[in-house]
């Protein structure tokens, strides 16, 4: 028998819990049509503001063989782009997410109210964690503003709805976010973010190698796995069930997903290897998944999710 990978966040069903983290390659109409066509298990948006941005000044993006940085300070086609073409996205019979970033909680609002008259849009990953955009801290780092943001945006959301969260590093930040995210009806986290704000240098230039803010940007691929899967793994634990958490951060294969989904992931999303691979890695990945868990005689991802056993000690 094949191995099922489907899975549920909220009500929304995904024939695979594998598709593209919001961010790399799904800015433009045909860059989310790729994502349609490919065998990803979903499509989420670029993160959106209200209206169109250029983004900061190139060089903003690099990678190595470790990972990437980015500081693309938002560049999107604006909100009614986004619905506009969720229409035509519907043909591909995946769900839809949009991810908004608005640059304000105003913005935000105002976003989340159009996305009430839209009947195309499966869900909404509301982005509390962008490190790039100068003079705008990352919201979830500020734990008050989170819960004022929250109060506001929940009366709006009338669909799917969950938060993507940067990383945390702290037992005791985990336990306040938790204890936060918690108290509103949220159907979904999404973490992580990119660690945001580090450098990479080129040795040869004696340089950073990317322009925007002297080269300081959200770090990606593998560098971040072990933050990745300790905030999916420590936010499984704490959160109330029905909060789905989905995990982001270094996954390029497929057991990169399967330590995910040990850790507590219902679904995973991909960033730094879509950008280096396009979105042949999303049926790749899908592959191995499968030929791990026949390997493992696993059936079914919800056998072993959230399962990561604790080694005894000696
Ligand atoms: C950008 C980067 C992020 O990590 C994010 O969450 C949103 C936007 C960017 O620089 O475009």
């Amino acid at each position: 028998m094949k191995p099922n990978i489907s899975t549920t966040i909220g009500t929304v069903e995904l024939r695979s819990c594998i598709y593209n983290a919001s961010g790399p390659l799904c800015a433009t109409k045909e860059e989310l049509n790729n994502i349609g066509k490919s065998k990803a298990g979903a499509i989420i948006s670029k993160s959106s503001t209200e209206q169109y941005r250029e983004g900061n000044p190139k060089p903003r993006y690099f990678e190595n063989e470790l990972g990437s940085i980015n500081s693309m300070g938002l560049p999107n086609m604006g909100l009614d782009f986004y619905l506009n073409t969720s229409e035509e996205l519907i043909q591909y019979e995946k769900p839809f997410f949009l991810s908004i970033a608005g640059l304000s909680l105003e913005e935000n609002k105002k976003m989340l109210s159009k996305v009430v008259d839209n009947e195309f849009v499966s869900g909404v990953e509301l982005n509390l964690s962008c490190p790039n955009v100068l003079g705008k801290p990352q919201t979830a780092y500020d734990f008050e503003r989170t819960k004022f943001v929250l109060d506001d945006v929940c009366k709006i959301k009338d669909r799917c709805f969950g938060v993507k969260l940067p990383p945390y590093f702290d037992l005791i930040h985990f336990e306040q976010m938790a204890e936060i995210l918690n108290q509103y009806p949220l159907d979904f986290i999404t973490c992580i973010n990119s660690i945001g704000n580090g450098i990479i240098v080129d040795i040869e230039k004696e340089e950073v190698v990317i322009h925007p803010k002297g080269g300081f940007g959200g770090i990606g691929g593998d560098y971040i796995k072990p933050t990745a899967l300790a905030n999916v793994r420590k936010f499984r634990q704490l959160l109330k069930n029905e909060i789905s958490v989905i995990g982001c951060g270094g996954i390029k294969n497929g057991s990169d997903v399967f330590e995910h989904i040990l850790c507590g992931a219902s679904a995973v999303q991909v960033g730094t290897q879509l950008m280096r691979e396009g979105v042949s890695c999303f049926e790749r990945i899908e592959n191995e998944l499968i030929e791990l868990m026949k390997l493992k005689d696993y059936l079914d991802i919800n056998t072993y999710k959230g399962k990561l056993g604790v080694v005894n000690s000696m």
